[in-house]
């Protein structure tokens, strides 16, 4: 809705759009070009969906209730914040899984992320002063290192003798991959999907970053990111797509890491900002646990990745990031253009979170439909494998088979 307020903004798109076609074009659509595992995931994938081009056997639709926990998977890394918001001694304070965590930089530039509460009388510690290398409580001044082992307690008078080995802070494991921070949320991250990394980005960092609180359980939120049926509607606009816009689509899926992959396909010709990318860009959507979407749109000579983590804040509350990276120098000049469309799709998302809120109150069951509704349930059947798995002490098992999915959106 914002964009229809932007005098001139058609013009600006055309030119964008010119613009983006002119560096784009080139040769065959690269494929392998971009190295790492990701080329190799990207190339293995387009071998089997060669193997899946092949009509699905039914039409029947059919209903199932979801079969949501509701739990929040703890054993898991979550993307707290952009690491440019924790500077090297300052603390911010972020919920987390149901956690009030406190972030920080050390003097040595490593982030580390402590329960935000003092063992002496609960006092956030993020109200205190942290010089890099301590944390000072604001109240008695107990001191604390980064990695919550208690390091000074000034009311001691001499001879009285203290073990502070005995005194911690709770410690989650915290790290920052390419520029963004992620703070696990259990005990033992071996053996918990990995933070993703994206091997074709390197060290550049998002180009685009939005934030934004979701009123829901994280299911929802991640249930609502993969739903392909919502767009005409929700995301109607004159930018994106219109309601006429609606057509029959077949995708084929292949388990990948820890979830589940969209192979390797044109863009949805009825999304009028992927003209933006120009050339004959080829479009992969990735998902894995435990909530993270990675789109990648390729062209010959260049990529632009969307990455979509979300985050539980509490039982009830989420909050979606939204990342774009780009490989085209040119673009980030129209990043005032483009943040503005990231808000608003965003907020289209979070609005309809809103309304759904109202009906989930008491909790009532809820359908999934064949074929639209099919990615949701594999998301379910996931996340019960991967709590089964870490409840067993075993290795996560993928339940997914690839399989083509139909629908109309
Ligand atoms: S509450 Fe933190 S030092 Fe007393
Ligand atoms: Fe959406």
């Amino acid at each position: 809705m914002a964009f229809r307020m932007v005098p001139g903004g058609r013009f600006v798109l055309g030119v964008a759009r010119r613009l983006l076609n002119r560096t784009l074009r080139g040769p065959a659509i690269g494929r392998c070009g971009t190295g790492g595992c990701g080329a190799l995931l990207f190339s293995n994938l387009q071998r089997i969906s060669a193997s899946l081009r092949r009509p699905t056997t039914s039409l029947a639709t059919s209903l199932a209730t979801d079969d949501r926990s509701g739990a929040i998977l703890r054993e898991a890394w979550y993307f707290a914040v952009p690491g440019s918001r924790v500077r090297i001694g300052k603390l911010l304070a972020k919920r987390l899984f149901g956690e009030q965590l406190l972030l920080g930089r050390d003097h040595a530039g490593q982030v580390f992320a402590l329960r935000d509460r003092c063992p002496h009388r609960a006092i956030p510690l993020s109200f205190g002063q942290f010089d890099g290398r301590e944390i000072e409580c604001c109240y008695h001044g107990w001191r604390f290192a980064p990695d919550g082992g208690c390091t000074g307690i000034p009311s001691l008078a001499s001879g009285q003798s203290l073990d502070l080995s005995k005194i911690r802070v709770r410690a989650f494991p915290a790290r920052e991959v390419q520029g963004n921070i992620w703070v696990y949320g259990g005990d033992d991250p071996a053996g918990a999907p990995e933070i993703p990394y994206l091997p074709e980005m390197g060290e550049r960092r998002a180009s685009l970053i939005e934030t934004m609180p979701f009123p829901g359980a994280i299911d929802h939120a991640v249930t609502g990111l993969m739903d392909p049926a919502h767009g005409p509607f929700v995301h109607r606009s004159w930018w994106w797509r219109s309601r006429r816009s609606i057509h029959e689509k077949e995708k084929a899926f292949a388990p990948s890491p820890w979830g589940f992959t969209m192979l390797p396909h044109a863009p949805s010709r009825n999304s009028r900002a992927y003209k933006l990318v120009g050339g004959k860009p080829e479009t992969t959507i990735e998902f894995r646990l435990p909530g993270v979407r990675i789109e990648r749109i390729r062209t010959a000579r260049h990529t632009l990745l969307n990455m979509t983590a979300v985050t539980p804040i509490g039982k009830d509350e989420s909050e979606v990031n939204h990342l774009i990276y780009w490989t085209m120098p040119w673009l980030t000049a129209m990043r005032p253009l483009l943040r503005p469309l990231a808000r608003a799709f965003l907020r289209q998302d979070r609005d309809i979170m809103e309304k759904q809120r109202i009906g989930l109150a008491g909790d009532p069951p809820l359908l999934l439909i064949n074929d639209a509704d099919v990615q949701a349930r594999w998301y379910y059947r996931l996340k019960a494998e991967y709590l089964r798995a870490r409840a067993e002490g075993r290795e996560f098992q993928n339940p997914l088979k690839p399989r083509v999915l139909r629908w109309r959106s």
